[in-house]
């Protein structure tokens, strides 16, 4: 595949939509760029995305699940598979790994199952990279404005999305970059930039 994919991983509020902007700009210029994100990112996607996090609907984590697989099935296919046999860098605010964190690990469905599930869906695509921003619980949900059906959870729920994350970098460290999200918008930038620009070289 030609073009180069980014995801942003983090827990609510770590800083994922204001770091996938401001890489987006950073890019301009150079690269064509292509901003999207999860759930959501296609027609389909985005209608799932409403079901998705609309807090008055109680779903079950298998529900869960599956309905941001098929999301992801129509992103993939219809956004992020053609922009990058186009060789364009594509940014995506979360991906597979939230699906690992959320229902994989928090919701309790096992990691092995939600990757199979998610391979099948996205028929094994996997990111370039992944930029994982690692924010306290606390801080992160501060952060967080107007909170979703998942803000919702309790922070014990936070703390293991949180610490997913952190493990599925380090099972491979090689796709992945880890950033303290503690830093200010533009020194977090600045990390990302150079990671970016030395992987696309
Ligand atoms: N480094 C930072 N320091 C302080 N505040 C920040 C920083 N980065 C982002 N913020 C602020 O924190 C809030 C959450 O940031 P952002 O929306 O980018 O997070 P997110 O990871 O996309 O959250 P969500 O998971 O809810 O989509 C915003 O108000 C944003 O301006
Ligand atoms: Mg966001």
């Amino acid at each position: 595949m030609p073009g180069f994919f980014i995801a942003f991983e983090g827990g609510d509020g770590a800083g994922k939509s204001t770091q996938v902007k401001l890489l987006a700009a950073a890019l301009q210029g150079k690269r064509e760029v292509v901003v999207t994100r999860e759930p959501g990112g296609s027609d389909v996607a985005e209608h799932i995305r409403e079901v998705l996090l609309n807090p008055n609907h109680r779903i079950d984590g298998m529900t869960e699940a599956l309905l941001f697989a098929a999301a992801r099935a129509d992103h993939v296919s219809k956004v992020i598979r053609p922009a990058l046999e186009q060789n364009r860098v594509v940014i995506c605010d979360r991906f597979v790994d939230s699906s690992i964190a959320y229902q994989g690990v928090a919701r309790n469905l096992g990691i092995e199952m939600v990757r199979e599930l998610n391979q099948i869906a996205t028929n094994n695509l996997m990111p370039d990279l992944t930029i994982v921003l690692d924010v306290s619980t606390d801080a992160g949900l501060a952060r967080a404005q107007e909170p979703n059906r998942m803000e919702n959870e309790g922070a014990d729920f936070h703390e293991i999305v949180k610490d997913a994350f952190i493990e599925l970098a380090k099972q491979e460290l090689a796709r992945y970059l880890v950033v303290a999200a503690n830093q200010s918008r533009e020194a977090i930038a600045e990390i990302i930039l150079q990671e970016v620009s030395e992987r696309l070289k």
